[in-house]
This record gives structure tokens, C-alpha cells and sequence, in this order.
């Protein structure tokens, strides 16, 4: 058994049913059909390369499970996130929108790319809140296509951050408060400012854009789907923020596997379990307080509305991870375990491998999560070292 030091808390999600049909109201939300455009679209894009999926064949053995499966973000576009994916094709898709209707027809990526509909696109300004990854998006594919782009920060996103976003052309604004009061000013600053929202989180009146974050993402579940030749996962770990990750993993694969689909287990930092709560609670619970956590991107204590759509039924476990495990998870990874592969995993991409490694070592926890030597586990590493400064500070 390989060790790895930390503890978990777990809540099973009674409401979550392995039988249960894919909804018509969750298939607005995600579904593989709606993210074949999204597929077109972002593999039109200069730059696309996939992303490895790496088997982690000796960590698989040493922790007794069949296979580790981990897809490796830390070099997506250059962006060293998962998130690249999904802000920059929702402001794709909102510069197409706000030109329609300007124009009188929608304008194709193509034209947007190449500049075509430069001076038109340049009086646009996109914004959103961010704790690092959704915003560098935003701030890349508004450089991208050519507008204006506001990015507002809270009191904890590190200077490095900052500086990545500043470097894509984007304004950044930071603010006193957490990330949840960012959302909130970014929104009230861009009514009075005529800017379009991008967000990655969905609140009451703000639903349709966070889908095309959502659908973004979409592009690494069809490379993953494509990469795993025919094999279906028995259990997929995934990190939780507003949990735009993890319902658009588990609407996905519900969608397209049904009930042979994996079990979802979710994993957020202890100080930011809004998902957890709210599963505990059968609805959305807001976390309060400073959210302090390692994990920076997962340091959100409000819900996306949309997601809990899928979530509510569509998550079957949700865990919470000390954070201890991080930075010696973070280590394990950089040095490759045994003949595994060395492997660059910021603080957010690896809750969901330290906590399916820890619950395997624990009978209890094996047995709560279904855990087996028969187990393919699926995990996403979604960052690399996206703040260079604490990765060197926590890997050396
Ligand atoms: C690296 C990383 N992993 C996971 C997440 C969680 O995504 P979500 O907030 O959609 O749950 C984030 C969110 O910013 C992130 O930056």
C-alpha cells in the first residue's frame, strides 16, 4: 500500500441512485449532443493539442485498484488549466450573441479569429470573478478574439495570479472581501458599466452562460472518453468548487453512459465544503467565513445553481480532504511514483487523487465507496503550477 498522510470526511448522498434516468432539466444543463459543437469549435482553435490521459500503473498497484487513470491539464493552451477550456469559449460564444444581434447574423469563430470584425468586436468588454484559473481564460480568449476584458480578484488570489491575467491584456480589479463577494461586484460593476459577464458559477438570474463554460470543459471529457479505447471507469474523483467541474463530469458521462456510468465521488478542501453541506442539507447551503484553504480554486463557499441541478441526483459521495494531503501529493506526482511518470499537479488538481489513494488504505472507506481491486479510477489533475512561486515552495 502506498501512504499518503491526511483525513477524509464523508456524507453519502442518499438522494444519488445508480438507476435513476437522465433528466430533461439536467440535459439542459450538460449532454453530449449540445457538447459536440463546443468539440468542433474548440479543436478549431490555434494551438488545440490534447492533453495526456496517463495510467498510473504503479500507483494503481500499490494502492490495490485495477487502474489509476489521471488526465493531465497542466499544459492546457499554455494556460496550465482545465478552466482555459471553458471562459474563453463562453466569451466566444457571447461576442457571438451581442454581434448578432448588432449585425443581423452571427458571426463564425472563424471570423472572430481572423480579425474580420475587429473594430466591432474591440467595443466589447467581458468580466468575471475569479480565484485564478476561470479569469486567465476569460483574459486569454478576450486577447484571443480582440475585447476588452475587467477581471476582479478577492483579498487571497497571490500577486502571480495577478500578473498571469494582467499579461493576457486584462484590468484586474481586487477587492476586500472573499470570492463570493467578488462575484457579486463583478456583476453589479458590469451592469453599471454595459460589460458582459463571463462567469463560471450560475446565481439566480444568471443561468445561460455559465452552460457554455460548462460546455468547454466538455472537450476534456471527450478526449478522456476517446483515450480510455472503450473502458468505462468505475469511480471518477473529482474536485469540487461551485462544482462546474464535477456536474459537468457527472451529466457527461451520465448522459452518455447511463447506468453504466462511473461512481462520482466529489472532494473539496474542509474550510470550502459547499457541496458537501448542501448534500447534507438536500439543498444548496451557503459556506460563510475566509474559505482558507491550499486549494485555491476550490476556495468557494456558494454553489452554482446549475450545477446542483445534476449534482443534487448525480453525485454519489462527497468528501471533504485535509489539507496536509496536498502538498505531499503534489510531491508524489513530481517525482513519479516508481516507473509512473513525473508529473506537474498543482494544489487544485490533486484532492481527487490524495483522497481516492487515502480511502483506499482505509477498510472503512474502501467499503463506504465501493472501493476494490477491481476499481478503474478516474482523476482529473486539473492544474499545473499555475502560481509558480508556491508550487516551488511546496514541491522544492
Ligand atoms: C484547478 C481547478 N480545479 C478545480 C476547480 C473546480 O471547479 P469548479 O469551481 O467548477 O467546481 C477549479 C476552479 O477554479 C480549478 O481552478
Amino acid at each position: 500500500m502506498v501512504k499518503i498522510n491526511g483525513s477524509l470526511t464523508h456524507f453519502a448522498n442518499p438522494k444519488a441512485d445508480a438507476a435513476l434516468a437522465y433528466s430533461d432539466a439536467q440535459k439542459d444543463v450538460i449532454c453530449v449532443a449540445k457538447a459536440e459543437e463546443a468539440v468542433t469549435d474548440i479543436k478549431s482553435w490555434p494551438a488545440y493539442r490534447q492533453t495526456p490521459l496517463h495510467a498510473l500503473n504503479a500507483l494503481a498497484a500499490a494502492s490495490s485498484l485495477k487502474n489509476i487513470w489521471y488526465k493531465d491539464e497542466s499544459q492546457r493552451f499554455g494556460l496550465k488549466s482545465f478552466k482555459a477550456l471553458g471562459g474563453a469559449f463562453a466569451v466566444a460564444r457571447q461576442l457571438q450573441s451581442v454581434l448578432e444581434q448588432k449585425l443581423g447574423y452571427r458571426p463564425t469563430t472563424q471570423q472572430l479569429l481572423n480579425g474580420s470584425l475587429k473594430d466591432e468586436v474591440a467595443e466589447l468588454v467581458v468580466s468575471c470573478a475569479t480565484d485564478g484559473n476561470h479569469g486567465r481564460s476569460v483574459a486569454w480568449g478576450a486577447q484571443m478574439f480582440g475585447c476588452g476584458c475587467v477581471i476582479y480578484i478577492h483579498r487571497d488570489v497571490s500577486e502571480g495570479r495577478k500578473q498571469a491575467m494582467e499579461a493576457f491584456g486584462a484590468e484586474v480589479i481586487r477587492i476586500s472581501g472573499n470570492y463570493d463577494d467578488s462575484v457579486r461586484q463583478a456583476d453589479s460593476d458590469a451592469k453599471a458599466n454595459g460589460r458582459i459577464i463571463v462567469s463560471d458559477t450560475s446565481y439566480e438570474g444568471y443561468m445561460e452562460i455559465p452552460k457554455d463554460v460548462a460546455l468547454g470543459y466538455t472537450v476534456m471529457l471527450a478526449e478522456i472518453v476517446e483515450q480510455l479505447d472503450g473502458e468505462i471507469p468505475s469511480h471518477v474523483f473529482v474536485q469540487g468548487g461551485v462544482g462546474g467541474l464535477a456536474s459537468a463530469v457527472a451529466g457527461y458521462f451520465w448522459d452518455l453512459w447511463g447506468d453504466k456510468r462511473p461512481t462520482v465521488v466529489i472532494v473539496e478542501p474542509e474550510q470550502a465544503n459547499c457541496l458537501q453541506r448542501s448534500a447534507e442539507e438536500g439543498k444548496t447551503v451557503v459556506v460563510e467565513g475566509d474559505l482558507d484553504t491550499l486549494m485555491a480554486g476550490l476556495a468557494c463557499g456558494e454553489v452554482s445553481a446549475l450545477a446542483w441541478e445534476i449534482l443534487a441526483t448525480g453525485g454519489d459521495h462527497f468528501l471533504t480532504l485535509s489539507e496536509d494531503a496536498v502538498p505531499e501529493t503534489m510531491r508524489l506526482l513530481a517525482q513519479g511514483f516508481e516507473s509512473d511518470p513525473a508529473i506537474e499537479a498543482g494544489e487544485s488538481a490533486v484532492p481527487g487523487l490524495a483522497a481516492a489513494v487515502i480511502a483506499r488504505d482505509s477498510e472503512d472507506f474502501s467499503a463506504k465507496l465501493g472501493l476494490t481491486a477491481d476499481s478503474q479510477v478516474l482523476v482529473i489533475g486539473t492544474e499545473g503550477a499555475t502560481d509558480p512561486e508556491l508550487y516551488k515552495q511546496l514541491v522544492g
